[in-house]
């Protein structure tokens, strides 16, 4: 398990130069995955996103190809992951469209009710608390506001990564969710209209949730 150990450390907190090469390879890996859970949502070319442990950025230029008009920003706990995702931004950047900030999900160094859009990809199982973390998202979230959180490995499906994720999950400490139990992730903390989409051939999933609007 060093291997798979060692290799999951640099998912889960990028560092130093193997964390420079993880994170240039999940740009590319996780492309296709993104798209695919984005096209759930939508995106108005004026809204505020947050892209949520963007590591190596490119979700966050994705977004901003959707959001022509509004801004992206993207945060990570991980030195690695900033400057990797502020690189791969560099112009986006520089046209104010795009801002990324070192932050740990469990405190978002942002006011309440700032985002209309939020995504989290390839990420939550790493977080430290997922309840309190989506709670703390929601709060970021303006009235009427959409969470996606895409990931291509779940409880529960029948892949091959799957079943070993879930089995080596103890020693991990990746928190596999099934998809009963992301919808109640998100049910539990107040996000309304939930929504989760297996796209059961490759294992990945696609969890939904709006911010209730002020009646
Ligand atoms: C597997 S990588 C995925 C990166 C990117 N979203 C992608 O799809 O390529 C997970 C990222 O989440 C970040 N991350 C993990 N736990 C986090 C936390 N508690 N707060 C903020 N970022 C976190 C990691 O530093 C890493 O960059």
């Amino acid at each position: 398990m060093t291997g798979t150990s060692t290799f999951l450390d640099q998912c889960r907190k990028p560092a130093g130069w193997w964390g420079h090469i993880t994170l240039r390879r999940m740009n590319w890996s996780h492309s296709r995955l993104t798209d695919w859970g984005l096209s759930h949502i939508c995106v108005a070319k004026e809204s505020t996103v947050l892209d949520i442990g963007c590591g190596g950025g490119r979700t966050v230029g994705k977004l901003a190809a959707m959001a022509t008009a509004g801004k992206v920003w993207g945060i990570d706990h991980a030195d690695a992951s900033v400057a990797a995702a502020t690189k791969t931004n560099a112009r986006l950047i520089d046209e104010a469209r795009v801002q990324i900030r070192r932050s740990s999900v469990s405190q978002l160094p942002f006011a309440d009710n700032t985002f209309d859009v939020v995504t989290a990809v390839e990420t939550h199982f790493f977080w430290p608390d997922l309840p309190a973390d989506v709670r703390e998202i929601l709060r970021v979230m303006k009235p009427g506001a959409t969470l996606v959180i895409i990931a291509e490995v779940y409880k529960g499906a029948a892949t091959r990564t799957a079943r070993l994720c879930e089995k080596y999950a103890p020693l991990t400490g990746m928190k596999l969710l099934s998809a009963d139990e992301h919808r109640d992730l998100l049910s539990s903390a107040g996000f309304i209209d939930v929504r989760v989409i297996e796209k059961k051939d490759s294992g990945w999933i696609s969890a939904i949730g709006r911010k209730a609007s002020i009646s």
